[in-house]
């Protein structure tokens, strides 16, 4: 029988340093698109996805993700009071229910393998969702979504997947396909960000998986990988290994990788472009802003 998936591991241990100096004081996953941060849009896509358990893997200096997730009493209380019920109903959403977070800390920065590995005892002997809340997915249905529903079919592990030019390969995940099903993939064999002229296709892992706890106990055992660092990659390539199933899920929706600043940028024109209060404005200003740089050139 496959067990529902109800426990979803967020490794948000990263130094974010690409984004320094914002990040010497604010973790990367607080910063804003639009009007929330990163890691909100991740817990919408795990809750639409029906996860129930949010397990955070943090480092020192995460302090305002735990701040975040908690209840605010007096900012609540002031709201109520000048009747902002609108604003109430915003962080409603921000809030989570006593027991259902967990934080666990990675102490030194090994991989994400490695942070997955510090989660083990909260997850104990079922399968779960890993969410990588730098990849941001805007979707119908969330990327999650998809995949449980997929999954409910094959069991195993899957990651969600996403063709990329091959020149980027090496900065992926990326899989070697057994059987092309359209947009499920079943998958021989899986690579830690090989060169491009080594990787067995350009179709690339993102940040989306739900694994078995077979992946855990091979952790346990797992030396360093690409990059000297324990790879989750390395320990879902095992299953294979092991014989059993691991699929990749090409999944419909667009992928924006915030974890670059181009990508972060890109990220915060579409999310505005999509809200209605913006949509008008944003797109006036965007189109005079294109016509002065063809005018500049
Ligand atoms: C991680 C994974 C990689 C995956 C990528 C997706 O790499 O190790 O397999 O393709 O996320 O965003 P990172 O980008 O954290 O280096």
């Amino acid at each position: 029988m496959k067990r529902k998936v109800t426990k979803a591991v967020f490794p948000v241990a990263g130094m974010g340093t690409r984004f320094l100096p914002a990040t010497k004081s604010v973790p990367k996953e607080i910063m804003t698109l639009v009007d929330r941060p990163l890691v909100q849009y991740a817990i919408d896509e795990a809750r639409e996805a029906g996860i129930k358990e949010f397990i955070f893997v943090t480092s020192r200096g995460k302090g305002a993700l735990e701040d975040y997730f908690d209840h605010s009493p007096t900012l609540e209380a002031s709201l109520r009071k000048s009747g902002k019920t609108d604003l109430l109903e915003t962080l409603k959403a921000t809030n989570m229910e006593s027991g259902a977070i967990a934080y666990v800390r990675q102490h030194r920065a090994m991989g994400l393998g490695h942070a997955v590995w510090c989660a083990r005892r909260l997850i104990g002997n079922e399968p779960f969702a890993v969410m990588l809340p730098d990849d941001v997915i805007a979707a119908e249905k969330s990327c999650l979504s998809q995949m449980v529903e997929a999954y409910e079919n094959t069991g195993g592990c899957m990651v969600a997947a996403m063709e990329v030019p091959k020149d980027r390969v090496s900065s992926y995940g990326v899989l070697d396909p057994k059987e092309d099903m359209g947009s499920l993939v079943s998958v021989k064999g899986m690579v830690e960000k090989p060169p491009a002229d080594e990787a067995p296709s350009n179709l690339a892992v993102i940040g989306r998986y739900i694994v078995t706890p077979d992946v855990l106990r091979t952790l346990n055992k797992l030396k360093q990988g690409a990059g000297g660092e324990v790879q989750l990659t390395d320990a879902i390539a095992n299953e294979i290994t092991e014989g059993r199933d691991v699929h990749g899920l090409r999944f419909k929706g667009q992928r924006f990788d915030c974890g670059t600043k181009a990508g972060f940028l890109q990220a915060t024109v579409s999310f505005g472009l999509a809200r209605d209060e913006f949509r008008d404005e944003l797109t006036e200003y965007l189109t005079e802003v294109v016509a002065a740089q063809k005018v500049a050139q």
